[in-house]
């Protein structure tokens, strides 16, 4: 859109191979059924509490309920992010959801992106410090720290994952 300046674009759901080939090859692996397998048990973790929430009440909705929250959490897990962060991962990505269809969502949907771009900045950075489980230290280890191009992809990809996802 003229005089829009755009926050980096997701990555891999924007190009072809060979370039999506390569790059889908650095997170396959966190996506593996057995990696998903390991997920399970997180998972009924988190929904647990969410299903019996929904018991004291007689209606209501399943996206706000529970559309919202689960994805976060296990994408969280997914990234290696320490536990329970999903509340910040929604207060960070609350924008996203706007519609983007005038000035003030547009500037939510940006805010939003700039947030999550610098929260998965910090973590990479936690990560190459102490690397531990998770899509973020593997991807981390693979990103050498002086390719800046490689840098700038991974946010990219990591940004990409967490919206593609939630
Ligand atoms: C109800 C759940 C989901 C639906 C219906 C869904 C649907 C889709 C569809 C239709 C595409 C293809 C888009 C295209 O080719 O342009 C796609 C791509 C993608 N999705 Fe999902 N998705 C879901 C959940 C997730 C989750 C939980 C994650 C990550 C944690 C995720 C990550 C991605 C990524 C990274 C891509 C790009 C894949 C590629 O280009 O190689 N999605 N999704």
């Amino acid at each position: 859109m003229p005089g829009r300046d755009f926050v980096p674009p997701s990555v891999l759901d924007t190009v072809d191979p060979p370039e999506h080939t390569r790059l889908r090859a650095l997170v396959q692996p966190a996506f593996t059924s057995h990696r998903i397998d390991a997920l399970v048990d997180r998972i009924e973790t988190v929904v647990a509490p969410l299903i019996d929430e929904l018991a004291e009440t007689p209606g209501w909705d399943v996206i706000s309920r529970i559309a919202y929250r689960l994805p976060l959490a296990v994408i969280g897990d997914m990234l290696g992010t320490q536990r329970d962060v999903e509340v910040e991962l929604m207060r960070i990505t609350a924008g996203l959801l706007a519609e983007d269809t005038d000035e003030h969502s547009f500037m939510a949907h940006r805010t939003a992106l700039h947030s999550l771009r610098d929260y998965l900045v910090e973590l990479i950075a936690e990560k190459r410090r102490q690397p531990g489980l998770g899509l973020t230290s593997a991807l981390a280890q693979a990103v050498p720290t002086t390719d800046e191009v490689a840098g700038y992809e991974l946010v990219s990809l990591l940004v990409n994952i967490v919206v593609a996802g939630y």
